[in-house]
């Protein structure tokens, strides 16, 4: 006798289903339809620890394959500074590479799809032919947040065409010392200037839901990338602005100063930030679980996932990895939600396993982390749609995308001098003139106008590194057919003098560099380029376009000089500065830093006591466009 035959049908089929081969299987955490908070915790339910590790575990391109994907439960891959699957790689090259790696992931038990992340810091910067826009220090003279949400847009999309859903920009420090290294990866001393150009999130992201709660992470689609709010917090303040160094603030200027990006970041949705390798009063950030979790996750309510930055953990001692268990308990203890490993996953992977078997690291550390973890790639749809196609792949480098960075050099000059006194103007120059001097080691040079992060970490010298315009090819495009250019790199006086040039530009600056090998006591530009200013400004009326990360040595040649332009690191489109040289457009750009006169007043930043600047914070003399030649 059958007394409820319901029941028994529904037993029998939930024992078919209980058995059934995973494919037949309902699996609520792949079923887009679900709120993402049940995929999280049906997929939780499902993860042993060694999948949960995995999660937490990012590893560079050169150490991955579909194998390591899989046998790991890997659950990031990213690019180091310059690495790439090829010299020149196209971005069917990129697509393949993220793919095949993508596939060992997919292929695990559970299927959770990695996610890639790379270092687009101005453009999509380590791939040949992407657009390079200039460092966020010129982005931060534009004074335009508009432009650089418009410049995230860009960046994501020519990211997006090389099947990589995921940014570690926009670096948010705020640069108190321009002797530190990454000065131009700061869009200004002012914090308010950086919040406002967190603006470069919803370009990076798309623009946050009206109903989002504060905190929640939000990737709008398949045309934008997961972005990184870096380096969490106070790499900006280290002391002489030594890389990596100590901070020592109380926590009142802490939160005034350094603090003020993160706001906008979390309001914006950021879905990631990066922990910043230096410390905080002695602490290092790293360990710092009063800041990390105390702070962001548990006060600002951050519900993304916290990325340690490249070894990270390793140097939460000194010297580096020198108890690398001990920086693992440390680090995950703080809050750090994925580490950038990023080659000796294993050994990652067995100090935090035996941390957690051993009790020294709760399961509920680990599943916090996870949880994060998974809900950005939840959010943004990467279970969706894991891998890339080359449906996007003429994103790079597209002409549009040229127009916004041609735009951002426009907006980011600051004209500094403009004639001696008495005298005109001498900017804008007029087109039309029988021969004029064009000198100095950046006026033809791809790699100098590029800076660091510019194809390799420390960027290129010379013009075959990658695609664009070079100040000296933008020149002879502007002037008038019949002026005669003369380019000499680094001319003598007699040479100068024995020509009849109406007038020089002379491009000089810093040689590229990143992160410590920037790090500069002097903050003198590379010679020969003042022996060039001499040489030029003592002979010919010139202008002197400085290409730099930051304010540099230039008081006792400023004299010398017509006319002088601060153009920061431009980036590949070169004609941006000819634009408004000639007079097509009009100078704007307001200084986002203090122009010092000797290194030993530094620090100064505005609003300091002992404030005497060769040129203020938020100076930029301007000019009209000029219509007459
Ligand atoms: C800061 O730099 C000094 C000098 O190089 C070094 O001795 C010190 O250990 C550094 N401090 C930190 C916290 O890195
Ligand atoms: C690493 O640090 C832990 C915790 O402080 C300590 O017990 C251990 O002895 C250290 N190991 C080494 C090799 O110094
Ligand atoms: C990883 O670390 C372990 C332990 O420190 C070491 O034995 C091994 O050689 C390392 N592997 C690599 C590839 O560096
Ligand atoms: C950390 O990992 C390395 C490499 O696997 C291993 O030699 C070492 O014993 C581990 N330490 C702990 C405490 O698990
Ligand atoms: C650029 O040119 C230099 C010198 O000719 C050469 O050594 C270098 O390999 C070239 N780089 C690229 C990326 O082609
Ligand atoms: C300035 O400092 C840099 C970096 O520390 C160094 O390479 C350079 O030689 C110094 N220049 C002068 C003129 O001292």
């Amino acid at each position: 006798m059958v007394k409820y035959p319901i029941y028994w049908v529904a037993i029998l089929l939930s024992i078919c289903y209980s058995t059934s081969i995973a494919n037949a299987e309902y699996l609520k955490y792949k079923d887009p339809k679900q709120p993402i908070n049940a995929r999280i915790r049906d997929l939780m339910s499902r993860m042993t620890l060694e999948e949960k590790i995995g999660q937490m575990t990012q590893i560079e391109r050169s150490v991955a394959s579909g194998d390591v994907m899989n046998k790991y439960f890997i659950g990031s891959v990213l690019s180091g500074g310059g690495s790439v699957p090829a010299a020149k790689a196209s971005p069917e090259a990129w697509i393949s590479m993220v793919n095949e790696f993508q596939q060992g992931s997919l292929s695990t038990r559970l299927g959770i799809p990695m996610i890639y992340g790379i270092d687009a810091v101005h453009g999509h910067n380590n791939v040949y032919k992407a657009t390079i826009f200039p460092h966020n220090v010129g982005l931060g003279a534009t004074r335009d947040p508009e432009l650089v949400k418009r410049i995230g847009a860009a960046t994501a999309l020519e990211v997006r065409a090389t099947g990589i859903p995921y940014v570690f920009a926009p670096c948010i420090a705020v640069c108190r010392d321009p002797r530190w290294g990454r000065c131009y990866e700061s869009y200004s001393e002012d914090p308010k200037i950086v919040q406002e150009m967190t603006q470069i999130i919803p370009g990076l992201q798309g623009d946050i839901p009206h109903n989002s709660r504060k905190g929640v992470p939000f990737v709008g689609g398949q045309n934008k990338v997961a972005a990184c709010a870096k380096h969490y917090v106070g790499d900006g303040g280290t002391t002489t602005g030594i890389n990596e160094n100590n901070t020592v603030i109380d926590f009142h200027g802490l939160l005034t100063t350094h603090m003020p990006g993160y706001y906008n970041a979390i309001i914006n949705g950021v879905s990631t930030v990066m922990v910043s390798y230096s410390s905080w009063n002695g602490v290092k950030m790293h360990a710092n679980y009063n800041l990390i979790t105390g702070f962001l996750k548990n006060t600002l309510k951050f519900r993304g996932f916290v990325i340690s930055d490249w070894q990270g953990l390793d140097r939460i001692t000194s010297p580096p990895h020198a108890n690398y268990s001990m920086s693992v308990l440390e680090g995950i203890h703080a809050g750090i939600d994925m580490v950038m490993v990023p080659y000796n996953y294993t050994e990652f992977i067995s100090n935090l396993t035996s941390h957690v078997k051993d009790n020294h690291i709760p399961m509920s550390r680990i599943d916090d982390a996870v949880q994060r973890i998974l809900r950005v790639k939840f959010q943004m749809g990467l279970f969706e749609h894991p891998l890339a196609d080359n449906s996007q792949v003429h994103q790079l480098g597209s002409q549009e995308h040229r127009e916004i960075a041609r735009e951002a050099v426009r907006k980011s000059l600051v004209l500094l001098k403009n004639g001696k006194a008495a005298e005109k103007p001498m900017l804008p120059l007029p087109k039309k003139a029988p021969k004029i001097l064009v000198a100095g080691s950046h006026a033809d040079n791809l790699g100098n106008q590029c800076g660091g992060w510019t194809i390799e970490w420390q960027g290129l010298d010379g013009n075959n590194l990658t695609q664009g315009t070079t100040i000296l090819k933008a020149i002879k495009k502007t002037v008038d057919p019949k002026t005669e250019v003369v380019y000499q790199e680094n001319p003598d006086s007699n040479f100068v003098k024995s020509n009849k040039f109406s007038y020089a530009i002379v491009v000089v600056g810093e040689r590229p560099y990143a992160e410590t090998f920037g790090d500069s006591l002097n903050l003198t530009i590379a010679e020969p380029g003042y022996s060039t200013i001499k040489n030029v400004c003592g002979a010919v009326k010139c202008v002197v376009v400085v290409i730099s990360g930051r304010p540099v040595v230039i008081e006792p040649y400023v004299s010398k000089m017509n006319a002088l332009v601060a153009a920061w690191l431009p980036g590949s489109e070169g004609q941006g500065v000819a634009d408004v040289l000639f007079g097509d457009y009009g100078f704007t750009g307001k200084s986002p830093r203090t122009w010092f006169k000797t290194v030993d007043q530094l620090p100064m930043n505005v609003g300091d006591p002992h404030y005497d600047p060769l040129f203020p914070f938020g100076f930029g003399l301007t000019t009209k466009p000029s219509k007459d030649y």
